[in-house]
């Protein structure tokens, strides 16, 4: 290793994953994730369940981090935790932990933005002389389970939202959507696959109208639910008799929505250079249609699977770009809930 190669472990705890990852000078080196199945029982994430959890897999997942990244806790140059936004007793397991290990070992502490890390997940990679990232300025649209964001980004540590959701994200309509067809939590994952073999163009549903670069999801998710219930009323076995192309038409709705205000965000800004992040970035039919509008003179960039979803690599390698360009944060920085971008 050369001397100045700079070596950071990050820690992500927002949600109900736990996970640790370790980067070498912005390589992801190791990116480990625990996921919790005890709130498949209740069809979504128990906050107090998720916080014990945490606490469980923390030390496990920090450890093989590091094993498998063939790094000791000696080699580390800086420690890296998400501070927001997210749940707040699972934010205190990752942070405490980190600031912990920071002090112990005496190195700089960075907090660490999940909204924009997310975005920053589309610089990621195991193998970065191979791989492609967006130039800059570009724009994200961010789509997790918690928000939905048009970012222009015009440098690492320069983002700017200039369209979000005002009630529901994407990945909630998703999750709900899935949880009054019955399909277990995360139903999101769930319904794509489904997707796949059902017709999208069986059922169509009415978009929403919000002005400028804004979205809207709950309305959307409230006639798919009294469609289910009149179509219910007349025949009982509908969900079940009719479950891929209900998934399928529902997806096709979402994605379109997505894309109306991404290609409106185009337009109004010229930048043509679009990226995507979040756990719904995942999403079969959102990325298949990211792919053919780079026919359409988009630049179009799209995370490898394991940085879309929650992971610790993103917050590892936003830590890398702070690192570089600034002083870290203090070692009484607490988490918070909600965290503005
Ligand atoms: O970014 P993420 O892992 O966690 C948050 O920060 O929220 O996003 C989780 C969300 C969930 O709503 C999940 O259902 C959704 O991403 N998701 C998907 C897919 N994979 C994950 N939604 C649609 N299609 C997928 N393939
Ligand atoms: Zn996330």
């Amino acid at each position: 290793m050369e001397k100045e190669d700079v070596i950071i472990l990050g820690i992500e705890s927002s949600c109900d994953d736990t996970a640790a990852a370790v980067t070498l000078n912005g390589k992801i080196l190791s990116n480990i994730t625990a996921g919790q199945e005890i709130h498949r029982k209740y069809g979504g994430v128990v906050p107090e369940l998720a916080s014990r959890a945490h606490q469980q897999h923390i030390i496990p997942v920090v450890d093989e981090a590091l094993k498998v990244a063939g790094i000791d806790k000696n080699q580390l140059d800086a420690v890296a935790f998400t501070r927001g936004p997210g749940l707040i007793g699972s934010l205190l397991v990752g942070s405490s932990f980190a600031k912990g290990m920071a002090l112990g070992l005496g190195l700089p502490l960075f907090s660490v933005n999940h909204m924009q890390a997310h975005v920053i997940a589309n610089f990621a990679s195991r193998d970065p002389e191979n791989h492609n990232p967006p130039p800059f300025p570009f724009l994200c649209l961010t789509v997790s389970g918690g928000h939905t964001q048009i970012v222009l980004v015009e440098d690492f540590l320069q983002m700017k939202v200039i369209g979000q959701t005002l009630d529901d994200a994407a990945g909630e309509a998703f999750d709900k959507i899935a949880k009054l067809i019955g399909l277990p939590y995360p139903g999101g994952p769930e319904l794509d696959l489904l997707s796949r073999s059902g017709n999208s163009s069986r059922f169509t549903f009415p978009k929403p109208s919000v002005p400028g670069l804004d979205y809207s999801f709950s309305g959307f998710k409230t006639a798919v639910m009294y469609f289910l219930d009149r179509e219910k009323n007349k025949n009982e076995n509908f969900i079940q008799e009719n479950l891929a192309d209900i998934c399928a038409s529902v997806q096709k709705s979402i994605i379109a929505i997505l894309m109306q205000k991404l290609e409106d965000a185009v337009t109004a800004t010229g930048i043509k250079n679009v990226a995507i992040a979040g756990g719904v970035s995942a999403n079969s039919g959102l990325r298949k249609i990211l792919e053919d509008k780079k026919n359409n003179g988009w630049n179009v960039f799209i995370p490898a699977f394991e940085f879309c979803t929650d992971n610790a690599g993103m917050i590892a390698l936003y830590a890398y770009y702070r690192y570089l360009n600034g002083p870290p944060d203090p070692p009484d920085i607490i988490p918070v809930a909600r965290f503005p971008f």
